[in-house]
């Protein structure tokens, strides 16, 4: 079965089979941890947890980059998930009987207002009343609210049932492969909207759920919610630390609270286009910040050094919208560490933000082509 991966667009998924991967298998052979210490879609956590037999923590400022991590890393046998499935679909199946009257067309406009005005209506229904109408159909968004509020008590279940939920949501959605913004009913948007509503969110979660249960880590290890700059005082010599930091100028909450909200389990008020929460209920990060991006990374790699630990960053060859560029982060690595570089390929999502400040005008996907430079970092 294929493994099931997250729709995310910063993703090292596919540079892990262009250089990246090799490159890990290598070093990572005589580290006693790995550390993915800004994870993402946990895309390289996993490649290391279910390859290697070392401990892999993974942190991610976001809880749902936790849960997808941890669906993978606490657990050193596969689940059996076709029975798994059959209990939960049935539990959530009685759910759903409160979506009978859910409206079922989206050819126009109006027929996507009708969906919008029965999701609004939808109390105690999280995913539904923020994003129905708006995200997934109102049917769509019904089933991830069945899903999520049925899930096992059993820990390591329901973080495997929660993360099949992120993953076929992430797969639904109607946006460009974040939810800053989904699709408008326009004439050309509803094209995008019917193709992504028509998905079917049971076989998503079916298949995401089977997919990760026959995976596991091959020793256990921890998944986080920090900052890596806090987290980074736990790691020691020996260690191995991926470091994938953010290069938007935008903060990465903006682009995937339609997960966050699937990993808590509730949204509060959402608004705008984006249907975003507020901005105090969205994590920020420094990394984000043109102000503070230089000192965060120059911070997080003196205390590194100090720790002694080793590390592997990547990061695009060009000036980014959070004002960092390559050429900076080789600076400050060389001024604390043996330093080797690597240049790869790599098509990298600017997320909507550009390095000349015009985010709006960023268009949606915003994908560029650019050089990724690898660093390995070694004590001095
Ligand atoms: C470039 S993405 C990482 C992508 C990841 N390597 C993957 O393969 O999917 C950067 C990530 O850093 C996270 N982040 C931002 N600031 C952070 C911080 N201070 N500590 C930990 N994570 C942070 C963001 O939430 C985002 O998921």
């Amino acid at each position: 079965m294929q493994p099931p991966y997250l729709k995310y667009m910063g993703s090292k998924r596919s540079m892990l089979q262009n250089g990246l991967g090799e490159l890990i298998t290598r070093e990572v052979e005589d580290c006693s941890r790995f550390f993915d210490l800004f994870a993402g879609s946990a895309a390289v956590a996993r490649f290391v947890g279910e390859k290697f037999p070392v401990p892999v923590v993974a942190n991610d400022l976001q809880q749902y980059s936790r849960v997808l991590a941890q669906a993978i890393l606490h657990r050193v046998h596969p689940l059996k998930g076709a029975e798994i499935w059959t209990a939960w679909d049935a539990r959530a199946s009685k759910k759903l009987n409160a979506a009978l009257d859910a409206p079922r067309d989206f050819r126009t406009a109006s027929d996507i207002a009708r969906h919008r005005e029965w999701s609004a209506r939808q109390i105690g229904y999280p995913v539904t009343q923020s994003y129905g109408g708006h995200y997934f159909s109102a049917h769509q968004a019904m089933a991830f609210d069945a899903y999520r509020s049925t899930v096992s008590d059993d820990v390591v279940i329901g973080s495997v049932e929660i993360a099949a939920i992120i993953i076929a949501a992430s797969q639904c959605v109607a946006a460009p492969g974040h939810t800053a913004q989904p699709f408008q009913p326009s004439a050309t948007g509803i094209k995008f909207i019917s193709e992504a509503w028509r998905r079917d969110p049971h076989a998503r979660v079916r298949d995401a759920l089977m997919g990760l249960a026959e995976r596991h880590a091959k020793v256990i290890g921890e998944a986080h919610s920090a900052d890596a700059n806090e987290l980074v005082l736990n790691t020691k010599r020996g260690d191995l630390l991926f470091i994938d930091p953010p290069y938007s100028g935008v903060h990465y909450s903006r682009f995937y609270h339609v997960l966050e909200t699937i990993a808590a389990g509730e949204c509060g008020e959402v608004s705008g286009n984006g249907r975003y929460p507020s901005r105090e209920q969205r994590p920020k990060s420094d990394y984000s910040l043109k102000t503070k991006s230089l000192v965060a990374i120059t911070n997080l790699l003196e205390k590194i050094a100090v720790q002694g630990a080793s590390a592997i960053v990547t990061f695009p060859d060009a000036e980014c919208s959070n004002g960092l560029s390559g050429e900076q982060v080789r600076e400050v690595a060389h001024q604390l560490f043996r330093v080797e570089e690597y240049l790869v390929q790599s098509k990298f999502s600017s997320l909507g933000g550009r390095s000349d400040g015009q985010n709006a005008q960023a268009g949606r996907s915003a994908r560029t082509n650019a050089n990724e430079i690898i660093f390995t970092l070694r004590p001095a």
